[in-house]
C-alpha cells in the first residue's frame, strides 16, 4: 500500500519499482506480485493452449506476429485490428485474466518467466510451448536501446552499466543464462519447440514450417507468403497494433524508445568493445558448458 509510505519513499518505490521474487528481479510496473501469484498459482494451463516464452528482447513480437498470421491462415484482419500484447497476453503481466478470456479454443499466449516461476499447472499439461532464443549480445544490445527512452530517468544508464546489470542477472526476469538453461532441458520432453532468432533471420520461411508442423497447422504457400509479409519487420514497424502506437497501452507509458529498433543479428558488435566481448565470451563458455556450443547457430 503506497499511501502508507512517507513520501520520500513512494518516489523510491515509483523509481525502482523492481522487486525480487525467488532470486528474480521483476518490474512490478508489468508484473505486480498479486499476477505473478494468481499465473503461477491459479491459472490453469489447458492441454491446447500454446505459449510462446522468451527472455526480453529476444524476438518475442516477431514470433507473435508470425503465430496469430498461421492461426488466421496468413489472413492479416486480426494482427491489423487487435494490439499484439491482447491478441498473446503475457500470462505474468497485468490485465492477463481480461484479455484470456477473449479467447477460446487453441489459446495463445506469452511469458517472460522463468521454468521455475511458471504456471504450476502447465507441468501436468500437454500444453505446447515454443521457446525463442537470440544470442545474448544482441539481446543486451537490444535491451540498453529499450531502456535508454525510459521516460523516469533524466540520465539514462551507459552501455557498460546495462551490460554489467545484464551480466548479474539484475535485469528483469533475472539472468538470461539461467533463463535459457532452465527452459533448454525441456526440449527432451516433446510439445516444445527451441527456436532462434537468428534461424528465423537466416530462413524465415523454412522457420515458419517448421512451426506450422510443430503446431499441426497445413497452410498453402501462399498463405506462407501472407504470413511472411505480414510478419515483416517493415509491416510490423507500420502496424499500429503490432508497434505499440495504440493509445494508452502499457509500454509507451514506460519507454519512449521503438520496440522495432533495428530488426538484425550482430549489432552488439557496434557496441562492444574487445575487452567487453572476450570477457562476455569466456563467460558464455563457462556457463553454457554443459551444452554442446554447436546448439548455438552464432557460434
Ligand atoms: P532490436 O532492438 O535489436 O532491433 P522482443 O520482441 O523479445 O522484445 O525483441 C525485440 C527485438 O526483436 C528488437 O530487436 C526488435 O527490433 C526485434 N524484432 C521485432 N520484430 C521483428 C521482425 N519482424 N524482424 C526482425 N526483428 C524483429
Amino acid at each position: 500500500d503506497l499511501s502508507a509510505l512517507d513520501g520520500s519513499l513512494q518516489y523510491c518505490f515509483k523509481m525502482t519499482s523492481k522487486f525480487l521474487f525467488e532470486g528474480i528481479w521483476l518490474d512490478s510496473r508489468f508484473t505486480p506480485l498479486e499476477n505473478l501469484c494468481f499465473a503461477r498459482n491459479e491459472f490453469l494451463v489447458k492441454d491446447n493452449d500454446v505459449i510462446l516464452v522468451s527472455y526480453p528482447r529476444s524476438g518475442t513480437h516477431w514470433m507473435i506476429e508470425i503465430l496469430c498470421l498461421i492461426y488466421y491462415k496468413g489472413e492479416p484482419s486480426w494482427v491489423q485490428s487487435v494490439p499484439n500484447y491482447i491478441r498473446s497476453p503475457w500470462i505474468e503481466n497485468n490485465h492477463f485474466q481480461e484479455y484470456i478470456k477473449k479467447q477460446d479454443g487453441s489459446r495463445l499466449m506469452t511469458s517472460h518467466l522463468p521454468v521455475h516461476l511458471f504456471p504450476k499447472s502447465y507441468f501436468t499439461s500437454n500444453a505446447k510451448i515454443i521457446y525463442i532464443i537470440r544470442n545474448p549480445r544482441d539481446v543486451v544490445t537490444s535491451w540498453y536501446h529499450l531502456v535508454k527512452g525510459e521516460l523516469r530517468w533524466k540520465q539514462p544508464k551507459r552501455f557498460d552499466e546495462i551490460l554489467d546489470d545484464f551480466v548479474q542477472g539484475e535485469l528483469a526476469y533475472g539472468s538470461w543464462f539461467d533463463h535459457v538453461l532452465g527452459w533448454i532441458k525441456r526440449r527432451e520432453m516433446g510439445s516444445f519447440l527451441l527456436i532462434f532468432y537468428e534461424e528465423l533471420q537466416k530462413d524465415v520461411r523454412g522457420s515458419v514450417e517448421k512451426i506450422c508442423q510443430f503446431l499441426g497447422k497445413k497452410l498453402k504457400p501462399h498463405e506462407i507468403d501472407s504470413v511472411l509479409q505480414n510478419s515483416s519487420f517493415s509491416a510490423m514497424k507500420e502496424n499500429k497494433m503490432s508497434n505499440y502506437s495504440t493509445p494508452d497501452n502499457h509500454i509507451t507509458r514506460v519507454f519512449t524508445s521503438p520496440m522495432l529498433r533495428k530488426g538484425i543479428s550482430g549489432d552488439w558488435k557496434n557496441h562492444f568493445t574487445v575487452a567487453q566481448s572476450e570477457a562476455f565470451d569466456k563467460l558464455f563458455q563457462e556457463k553454457m558448458s554443459g551444452l554442446d556450443a554447436a546448439l548455438f547457430p552464432w557460434s
